[in-house]
């Protein structure tokens, strides 16, 4: 299948690791007015069958895809390659039991369920928390502590780099994303915009987390590309560091 501006391997970006952290990736899909999910979070299938293609392809040159807890409770993902869509026979894989990139998942509390997909011990999986949780997990899966109420990023970044994950893809939720953006963690983000409007009080937007009252606390990003991908449109963006504050330039 051909995909426009992703069937080019030179059209992937470098993804070269920071010093203290992955190449860091954001992808998800959205409606056309920003919303990831349907009425309180029920999730959407939003990509389109090029979109999921293409996710496929992206999955396949990261080390780790992560996701938030809100994510794990509402989608249950496995956030595996699934090889039948990229046209292989899932069956004959290349894979050995349990590889694949990482799975992570970022949970404070302790609220990824027992029988959570990503808990299936058939891929490499971890799981991201804080200091004082008293959680236990499956043997099988490595376990970070990092902050007091809420996984710090940084640090937790800097592990996940020590143990081998120079290439990291967020796909979400809305509250990931957010943490993302404003810690100035994201290098690189891919939104595919579906020809649907969901609208209402409570589908949640792309981007949620902290409030923004100003453009000063707005997060600025750089428009890389835009493609049409089937009945959608592949918007590519790249973070930019922000410009300071009129009043912090000097005056001459
Ligand atoms: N369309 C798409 O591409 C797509 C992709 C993914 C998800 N979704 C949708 O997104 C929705 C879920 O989004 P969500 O915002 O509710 O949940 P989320 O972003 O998946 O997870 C948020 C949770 O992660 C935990 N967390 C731990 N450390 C964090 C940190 N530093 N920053 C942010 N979160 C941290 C927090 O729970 P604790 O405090 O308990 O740790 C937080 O409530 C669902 O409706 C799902 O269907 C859509």
């Amino acid at each position: 299948m051909s995909l426009p501006g992703h069937e080019r391997p030179d059209r992937w970006p470098e993804m070269e690791p920071r010093p203290d952290r992955p190449y860091v990736w954001v992808n998800c899909a959205v409606s056309a007015d920003g919303r990831l999910a349907y009425a309180g979070g029920t999730r959407a299938r939003l990509s389109s069958p090029e979109d999921l293609v293409r996710v496929q392809q992206l999955r396949l040159r990261v080390d780790a895809i992560l996701v938030g807890v809100g994510t794990v409770l509402a989608d249950d993902p496995s956030l595996r390659i699934h090889r039948e869509l990229l046209g292989e026979d899932p069956s004959a894989s290349h894979d050995g039991p349990r590889s694949g990139p990482l799975r992570v998942v970022l949970d404070s509390h302790g609220r990824t369920p027992e029988k959570a997909r990503l808990l299936d011990g058939k891929q490499p999986t971890a799981v991201l928390t804080v200091e004082r949780s008293a959680r236990r997990f499956p043997p099988h899966v490595s376990v970070g502590a990092f902050g007091r109420e809420r996984v710090a990023l940084r640090p937790a970044l800097k592990w996940l780099l020590r143990k081998g994950t120079r290439r990291l893809l967020v796909e979400g939720g809305s509250e990931v994303i957010s943490s993302f953006l404003r810690e100035g963690v994201v290098d690189h983000m891919t939104v595919y915009v579906a020809p649907v409007v969901i609208g209402g009080r409570t589908a949640p937007s792309m981007v949620s987390g902290r409030e923004t009252h100003d453009a000063e606390e707005a997060v600025p990003l750089r428009l890389v590309d835009v493609v049409r991908l089937g009945e959608g449109a592949l918007l590519t963006w790249s973070a930019v560091p922000k410009k300071p504050s009129e009043s912090a330039v000097e005056k001459p």
